[in-house]
């Protein structure tokens, strides 16, 4: 234990974006002095209904400036002619905004974002979200609904996939780095998107991992974790916000003025637009928190809603609710004025020049890459993997193996499964198809039938070694798509067995979009990378893994229960007054053992992970020397350094994620999680090559919000 001293000092959070330039705000004013009171609310609103071909109606509606933006609508084409007609027929020519979710690429398919947190990696997520806007803006669209930061704690939530994870620092870097890649160098650059970080806010916490769900949230875990990469985001300069869909103590999120006009308006200083999720402004009905559209609108909007994302209550009672005096003309103004601003700072109001489509090969390329570095190896007995070229013959298995869609994951409604290239394909193209016998033994991952299973056997008895594909379909895990038991489904464990029964080496690979369980099962299997779903080039980046020509080096993002019991189960925890003990390790699942000790664990299954958040394993093996600290004591302002020698002692050129972790101080004035990540840096390194890594720590990483919400570093000692 290394021993730091802290001087207590308050830290708030650094002031937002600066104003925007004079002459923006000069039309601005111009614009906002000229519009009447339905111009300024179809600019707060927003609409799905472009079809093709554009209808009458809906040519006329754009012309009179009924719809400021549409979302996930029509086709480039379409675009196209709404834009001519928004800005050549509309009485005051105000451009429209295309919003898209454009989550995880476009055409092209990257790893959800739950993978693309398994690559520990800033550049490389900056680099796919920038891919990802090349290929969307080339399609007109200019604003995306990502990245989604919410932190995710609960495997049973389908939207985890769409997260980058359960730690706040992870996710605040990562979040930050697929804005940058998202918006650029400047949002006005053609190929350039506006980002979103949404779902402000708790939306993660939703109770029971239902989707939608009430979320409960003490003000310090907000604080503290939940709103960390919101503000990161904030900082890094995300032209918007989305609200949740839940209430957040009971408030819900889409009508709270503490979150919108204090916390992000009021401390962050926060200066980009506010939409809403997609009718949550009427759902606040369903909530029971309006009792009508027109108390909804007049709620979300003093709450500081700025467009309503497909519900209409803003257009269709903000007149008389002005005239009811429920709200002000400032409301909308400031509303109206952010939204113009944004579409000022695209470039919307100059012709903005369509980008060609980027240059396919290096598209392909970074999806390549970013698979790679998102698997992580779980489990690698007796070093089964990577298996040699020169095998014999290979038996591929599994319901997905061979399904572009699946491998696509959530949300790739734009995604060309003909550009996806599967493990299956990539295999035959790297072995010779004769050397790859497939046989996938259920249809689907959610299949009970084992009428496929006899020629599942019959190709791993006369393979070398069979290579399962398992997990999840896409259709699993995303929105709405919460499980309340997490095993692999279908008859995919009975494909296990039957497939280990053969007695030949097996492999797994899993594709699924969150943590699943699959206890008894990897313990037939010596050898498990976990892919989440890969994108377009995960089938090539497997094959490269599984072969050796690259060694896998993704980290857990995320906690992986035993299982769906524990659940929330997270890294970064308080302890307990009464913590484990040694002994209460390896209780077996399921029935219960000889109850006693007063402890907090189970009964019924040993109380830690079945894979910690950071784990995962390589080719090769890493030496770590003892961690170096520049000084023992950090005072209020300074900066302290943490060196180690990381070396590679292995066999195998890789990759390795150095992870920084603090935990304390002992004895503050609340009890602080046992273990939190600060710091993590990704670094190659060929066989006996060795390399110093350094963190510097300041107090502002050190702080968090005390009682009385005060964020201060304060003094006693830490362990690092
Ligand atoms: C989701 C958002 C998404 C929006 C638009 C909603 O259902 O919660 O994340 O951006 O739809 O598609």
């Amino acid at each position: 234990m290394r021993t730091i001293v802290l001087f207590a000092m308050s830290l708030w959070p650094a002031l937002g974006a600066s104003a925007a330039d004079a002459d923006v705000e000069r039309r601005i004013g111009e614009l906002v002095a000229r519009m009447t009171l339905q111009e300024k609310l179809g600019q707060m609103s927003q609409s799905t209904s472009l079809r093709t071909p554009l209808s009458d109606a809906i040519k006329a509606e754009i012309r009179a400036g009924r719809w400021g933006s549409f979302l996930n609508a029509g086709d480039a084409r379409d675009r196209a002619e709404a834009q001519r007609i928004a800005t050549e027929e509309s009485r005051l020519k105000i451009p429209l905004i295309f919003g898209r979710d454009v989550i995880h690429g476009y055409q092209t398919v990257f790893p959800i974002p739950l993978g693309q947190a398994a690559t520990w990696d800033p550049d490389l997520v900056r680099q796919a979200a920038r891919e990802a806007a090349r290929e969307a803006a080339a399609d007109r669209i200019t604003w995306t609904f990502a990245p989604m930061i919410d932190i995710a704690r609960d495997p049973r939530w389908g939207r985890i996939a769409e997260s980058l994870g359960e730690d706040p620092y992870l996710a605040s870097q990562l979040g930050a780095a697929m804005i940058r890649g998202f918006q650029g160098d400047s949002l006005a650059a053609p190929d350039s998107l506006a980002a979103c970080a949404k779902h402000y806010a708790g939306y993660g916490a939703a109770e029971g991992g239902r989707d939608y769900n009430s979320a409960w949230l003490p003000e310090i875990l907000l604080r503290d974790v939940y709103l960390r990469p919101f503000q990161a985001a904030s900082q890094a300069g995300v032209a918007t916000f989305m609200t949740a869909f839940n209430t957040l103590n009971a408030v819900p999120a889409t009508a709270d003025s503490f979150l919108l006009r204090n916390i992000l308006r009021g401390e962050w200083k926060y200066e980009g637009m506010v939409v809403s999720d997609y009718e949550a402004v009427t759902n606040l009905i369903a909530h029971g928190y309006a009792l009508d559209a027109r108390e909804a609108a007049r709620k979300a909007i003093r709450a500081g809603v700025e467009m309503e994302m497909v519900s209409t209550s803003f257009y269709d009672h903000a007149a008389e609710l002005l005239r009811a005096g429920q709200i002000t003309m400032q409301d909308i103004d400031g509303s109206v004025r952010d939204i113009l601003r944004l579409k000022f700072r695209l470039g919307l109001f100059d012709p903005r020049p369509v980008p060609p489509p980027p240059d396919p090969q290096r598209t392909l390329a970074v999806a390549e890459k970013t698979a790679e570095e998102s698997a992580v190896l779980l489990r690698n007995e007796g070093r089964l993997l990577p298996l040699s070229k020169s095998i014999r013959k290979i038996a591929v298995i599994g319901p997905l193996a061979d399904s572009p869609v699946d491998q696509m994951g959530t949300w790739s409604m734009d995604g060309r499964a003909d550009f996806v290239r599967t493990p299956l394909a990539a295999l035959r193209e790297m072995l010779g198809a004769g050397r790859v016998i497939y046989a996938p033994g259920l249809i689907n991952s959610r299949d009970r039938s084992r009428a496929g299973f006899d020629r599942a056997v019959s190709a791993a008895r006369q393979a070398d070694a069979a290579v399962l594909f398992l997990g999840e379909e896409a259709i699993l895990s995303g929105e709405a798509r919460s499980r309340a038991f997490l095993n692999l489904p279908g008859a995919q464990e009975a494909l296990v067995d039957a497939v280990a029964a053969a007695g030949k080496p097996i492999a797994a690979v899993i594709l699924a979009g969150r943590p699943l369980t699959f206890h008894d099962a990897a313990a037939k299997i010596p050898a498990i990378l976990y892919c989440f779903h890969p994108g377009t080039m995960g089938g090539p980046a497997i094959a490269r893994l599984l072969f050796g020509d690259a060694s896998p080096s993704g980290k857990l993002p995320v906690t992986f229960p035993r299982t769906v019991g524990q659940v929330p189960i997270y890294y970064a925890h308080l302890n307990t007054g009464r913590p484990p003990l040694a002994g209460d390790l390896g209780v077996p699942m399921g029935n219960p053992a000889n109850p006693q000790g007063y402890r907090s664990k189970y009964i019924d299954v040993d109380y830690t992970p079945e894979y910690p958040f950071g784990f995962g394993l390589s080719y090769t093996s890493f030496r770590y020397s003892p961690p170096e600290l520049s000084a023992k004591t950090l005072a209020a302002g300074g900066r302290l350094t943490i060196t180690a020698q990381v070396a590679n002692t292995g066999p195998r050129a890789s990759d390795e994620i150095v992870q920084l972790y603090t935990s304390g101080p002992l004895g503050g004035s609340v009890a602080r999680p046992v273990r939190e990540l600060k710091g993590f840096r990704r670094v190659h390194l060929e066989p006996g090559a060795a390399v110093q890594v350094k963190f510097t720590i300041t107090t502002e990483d050190l702080a968090y919000y005390n009682p009385k919400m005060q964020l201060a570093a304060e003094p006693g000692p830490y362990r690092a």
